[in-house]
């Protein structure tokens, strides 16, 4: 179908559903209630419940437009097809209908006129062949022959190809019919069939027919107590494939960014160009940070967890901006492309705009001026150097570590220049460094307590340092783990907290995170402080910004299961030496961040 942009395949997904009698579900946060997994990979996921047997509330047919990120893939955009960020359009039988219905109405949407009105001669599926006790599923083969399909485009291919489950291998999965589209290619060989991948045939849609379970690593599959259907389509990749385009990036969702990023740098995107990749990587990335940091629980970047992920495709979008000769600034505008252009669909982009905003700001300036120096060594380094020489792991430390020039960063810009970096040698240095550092640590950096002088104040300080902690761990509970600090300063009087946030506080939330303080106070738990290494602190769970400021040991304080926070001190000795935690204040800081004035009485 040509002119099919993806504004017209999200309103046709939902026309075609609705008037199916399924429900829209609206797509979930892009942060998995289960910890197992750092995103939304799937539009299955959140239904994972439903799927092993829980009732849905909104009933048995389902549908959704689901926000999904996958980051294996993160070094491979830039190309013609890879994304992190994508949709996912996905329809469900939770033990409603099966695979007749499935395939005739996957059958109806792609060959109809009314609908995508794509040639019965464009598509081919495959089916199970069968094995592991599951019979071959001449059930499906036969209702594709019945819709139309030509048996001969009908493939048997075996679990490898056929058969579907969530990434960690656990979880509800089964075999599927996987739909491909010929993309016109000549046949690479006479043997050429949807399970090569010389490009002559594109997945477009996949129907799982879920009614097996693995519950456990290893576990042998069990029966789920009823028969689902679980499809998931590709929305870049269809826009793309069905308008015969080159490059899943042609697309009306990254039009005005391309356009912005063409008129900024003065170069024209063109798939087969060199500057084809920083195009894609803004554009792909820009889009992905604006979905991460919109999201109903946003992430914010940070050097662990989702947020790291957040950082480093902020940063990679920074490089690329630089190697379009754009001032990275400018990216922020790229934002508001995308925030603009799913204003309808996503709204809470829009309402959250100012956040958004503003992260993306603060994250780009930070890094910005960490390579501006950086860049310049990086630059002097190379400029004895030709294509296929190495760059010395020392050299690269140094970038590192004088520089704050991430490796990655040293690594990608060398590719660019057929150069190569030795990681090894940069490993080495780095830890040889590190026990340097240990030799000599003690410097800790002091969690923005003010200079105080009489003994009296300093117990004062030390009380209100530990209600921060206390208030820093409340906050992350009742608004959110991406609630983090932003600023901190205490005076014997009173302490000033300053954290990301992206509304004003209800006075619900208010009296929860009062309340939580003063729990812990009632506790009367020990405060206990312990050194140890940056990665033991953050795979314990301590919270705090891990920077290279930490140096090579921290002092983690710990106050029973209340708090655990990677910090220089001074502390209580006990959580009931605090007396009483009251809120006196609450109000903006600046765009996306709070501000908490407490006192204890
Ligand atoms: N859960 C089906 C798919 O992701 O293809």
């Amino acid at each position: 179908m040509k002119d099919l942009t993806s504004k017209k395949l999200m309103k046709m997904w939902c026309d075609f559903w609705t008037e199916k009698n399924h429900k829209q579900i609206k797509g979930a946060s892009l942060i998995p209630q289960d910890h197992t997994v750092l995103f939304t990979t799937a539009g299955m996921q959140p239904l994972v419940p439903y799927l092993t047997g829980k009732p849905h509330p909104q009933g048995t047919k389902l549908f959704s437009i689901q926000p999904c990120l996958r980051t294996n893939d993160i070094e491979e955009v830039g190309d013609n097809r890879h994304h992190t960020f994508f949709f996912m359009l996905g329809n469900w039988s939770l033990g409603d209908y099966f695979k007749e219905d499935a395939i005739k109405w996957s059958w109806e949407f792609l060959t109809s006129e009314k609908w995508l009105n794509i040639p019965k001669e464009k598509l081919a599926v495959t089916v199970y062949e069968g094995g592991e006790g599951i019979p071959r599923d001449e059930t499906s083969a036969k209702i594709w022959e019945e819709c139309g399909l030509d048996k001969n485009k009908i493939f048997f291919f075996p679990k490898k190809d056929n058969w579907w489950e969530m990434g960690s291998g656990i979880g509800p999965c089964g075999p599927d019919t996987e739909i491909f589209y010929d993309t016109g290619k000549p046949s690479c060989s006479k043997n050429c069939n949807p399970s090569c991948d010389c490009g002559k045939w594109v997945e477009i849609w996949n129907n799982v027919f879920m009614e097996f379970n693995i519950e456990t690593a290893g576990a042998p599959l069990t029966k789920l107590p009823k028969q689902n259907v679980d499809t998931g389509m590709g929305m870049e990749r269809v826009v793309s494939v069905l308008n015969g385009y080159k490059s899943t990036y042609q697309n009306d969702c990254f039009e005005d960014a391309i356009n912005q990023l063409e008129k900024l740098s003065g170069k024209k995107f063109d798939f087969e160009n060199k500057d084809a990749k920083s195009f894609a990587v803004i554009c792909d990335h820009i889009r992905a940070s604006v979905f991460l940091l919109g999201d109903e629980k946003p992430t914010t970047p940070s050097n662990v967890g989702q947020g790291y992920i957040l950082r480093r495709l902020i940063r990679r979008a920074v490089n690329s901006a630089r190697n379009l000769g754009i001032d990275a600034k400018c990216l922020s505008n790229i934002a508001m492309c995308f925030i603009n252009f799913y204003k309808e669909e996503f709204n809470n982009l829009w309402v959250k705009q100012n956040f958004i905003i503003t992260e993306l700001e603060t994250e780009i300036s930070k890094f910005d001026k960490a390579i501006e120096g950086g860049l310049k060594e990086f630059n002097r380094v190379i400029k004895t150097l030709k294509q296929g020489d190495i760059i010395d792991g020392r050299v690269a430390f140094r970038l590192f570590d004088t520089f704050g020039f991430p490796f990655e960063l040293t690594e990608e810009l060398a590719k660019e220049k057929g150069i190569i970096v030795d990681k090894l040698g940069f490993e080495e240095a780095f830890s040889e460094h590190q026990q340097k550092s240990r030799d000599n640590s003690g410097a800790m950096f002091r969690g923005g307590v003010a200079e105080t002088q009489s003994d009296e104040d300093k117990i004062k300080v030390a009380r209100l340092h530990s209600a921060t902690h206390l208030l820093h761990a409340a906050l992350r509970k009742v608004v959110g783990d991406y609630a983090e600090q932003r600023g901190s300063n205490i005076t014997p009087e009173r302490l000033r907290f300053d954290f990301a946030c992206d509304h004003k506080l209800t006075p619900e939330e208010l009296s929860k995170v009062q309340d939580f303080v003063n729990e812990a106070i009632k506790a009367d738990v020990e405060i206990t402080c312990e050194e140890t290494d940056p990665q033991t602190a953050k795979n314990s769970g301590a919270i705090g910004i891990f920077d290279n400021k930490y140096g090579d040991k921290v002092t983690v304080y710990t106050m029973g299961n209340f708090s655990k926070e990677i910090c220089g001190g001074p502390h209580a000795k006990r959580t009931g030496e605090l007396g009483k935690f009251v809120i006196q204040k609450e109000e903006s800081s600046s765009s996306g961040v709070r501000r908490i004035k407490a006192t204890l009485e």
